[in-house]
C-alpha cells in the first residue's frame, strides 16, 4: 500500500489512544497521553497532525510553530505503516503548514544511532549542526541537531 490514501489532519482528542500506542512502539521513553493532550490545547503554537489510512491513525508528527522558526518535536510512523512515504508525507504537509505560517527554517534532534530518520531527514536537505551531550535516556545518547532551510516554493525541494 502507497502513502497515496493517506490523509493528513490536525490531532483530535479522539485520535490519543492510536497515537499512544504508535508513540509507545517506537521510542523506549514515550510521551505520555496527558503530553500529546496538551500539545492539543497548545495550538496554534504547537501543532500536531496525524496521517489517517482507512480512518486509522498511522502516523503523527507534534511540531512548535514560533515566530519563523518551526521545531519539529516529535514524528511516528506505526510500525506495520513504515516505509511507505507516510514519514515524508507527514514531514512535507508540516513544512508547507509552517511556511504558509512564515517560517523560514525548521529544527530538530535526532538520536546519533537512529539511522531511519536520520536517513530521512537527509533526504529532505536537514544538515547536522550540532549535537547535545547525553540529551536522551534509555538509553542515554547524544542527540544531533539538524536543520533546514524552508523555500516559499514548499516543502520537500
Ligand atoms: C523515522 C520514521 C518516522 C520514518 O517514517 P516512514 O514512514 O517509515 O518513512 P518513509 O517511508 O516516508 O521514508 C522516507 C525516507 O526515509 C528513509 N528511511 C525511512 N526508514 C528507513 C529505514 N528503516 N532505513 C533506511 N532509511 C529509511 C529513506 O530515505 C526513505 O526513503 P525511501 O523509502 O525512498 O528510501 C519511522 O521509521 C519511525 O516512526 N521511527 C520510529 C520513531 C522515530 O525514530 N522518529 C524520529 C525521531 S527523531
Amino acid at each position: 500500500m502507497s502513502a497515496e490514501s493517506v490523509f493528513i489532519e490536525q490531532m483530535l482528542p479522539d485520535d490519543l489512544p492510536a497515537v499512544v500506542r504508535i508513540e509507545r512502539a517506537s521510542y523506549p521513553d514515550p510521551w505520555s497521553s496527558a503530553s500529546f493532550s496538551r500539545e492539543i490545547s497548545a495550538q496554534p503554537i504547537s501543532h500536531p497532525i496525524v496521517a489517517r489510512r482507512d480512518g486509522m491513525v498511522v502516523g503523527f508528527v507534534v511540531a512548535w510553530f514560533v515566530v519563523d522558526e518551526v521545531h519539529i518535536g516529535n514524528v511516528a510512523v506505526a510500525p506495520d505503516a513504515r516505509r511507505q512515504g507516510i514519514g515524508r508525507l507527514l514531514m512535507d504537509t508540516l513544512e508547507s503548514q509552517a511556511v504558509a505560517e512564515g517560517c523560514t527554517y525548521s529544527t530538530l534532534e535526532v538520536r546519533e544511532s537512529n539511522q531511519s530518520a536520520r536517513q530521512l531527514y537527509g533526504q529532505m536537505g536537514y544538515r547536522v549542526i550540532g549535537r547535545r551531550d547525553r540529551y536522551y535516556r534509555h538509553p542515554e545518547e547524544d542527540a544531533l541537531v539538524m536543520v533546514r532551510t524552508l523555500s516559499i516554493s514548499g516543502a520537500g525541494k
